[in-house]
C-alpha cells in the first residue's frame, strides 16, 4: 500500500479569485472549490456528495453553499451538513494564500 504525503498545491492565483463567492478550479484529477468568505478562504471538492451536482453552480453566502441541484448545503468552515437531503460531512482542505498563489494542503 503506498502512502501519499499531503503537501500544499497552489491551485490558481489571488488575484483571479472570485470575491465573497466561489471559485472552481481543477488540481490533477481533482474539481475543487474554493470559497472566499469573512473568515477567510476555504475548500472543499466541487462536487456535492449528494448526488454529485457541482456546488460551484450552486448559491454562497457568508460560510454557506446551497447545492444548484436539491439545496441541500453545508457550512464551508468544517464541511458539516446543515441543510437536507445532504446530511453526509463534505470533505474539505485547509487553504492559504502564499506568495499570491491560493494554496490547497491535499
Ligand atoms: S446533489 Fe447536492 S443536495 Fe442533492
Amino acid at each position: 500500500m503506498s502512502t501519499r504525503i499531503k503537501e500544499w498545491n497552489d491551485v490558481l492565483p489571488e488575484t483571479e479569485l472570485e470575491k465573497n463567492w466561489v471559485t472552481r478550479v481543477q488540481l490533477g484529477q481533482r474539481q475543487l472549490a474554493i470559497y472566499d468568505t469573512p473568515t477567510g478562504l476555504y475548500a472543499s471538492l466541487a462536487l456535492c456528495n449528494h448526488a454529485g451536482a457541482d456546488l460551484c453552480d450552486g448559491y454562497f453566502d457568508g460560510h454557506i453553499i446551497e447545492c444548484p441541484l436539491h439545496q441541500g448545503a453545508f457550512d464551508v468552515r468544517d464541511g458539516k451538513a446543515v441543510c437536507a437531503p445532504a446530511t453526509r460531512k463534505m470533505m474539505t482542505f485547509d487553504t492559504r494564500v502564499h506568495a499570491g498563489m491560493v494554496q490547497v494542503f491535499i
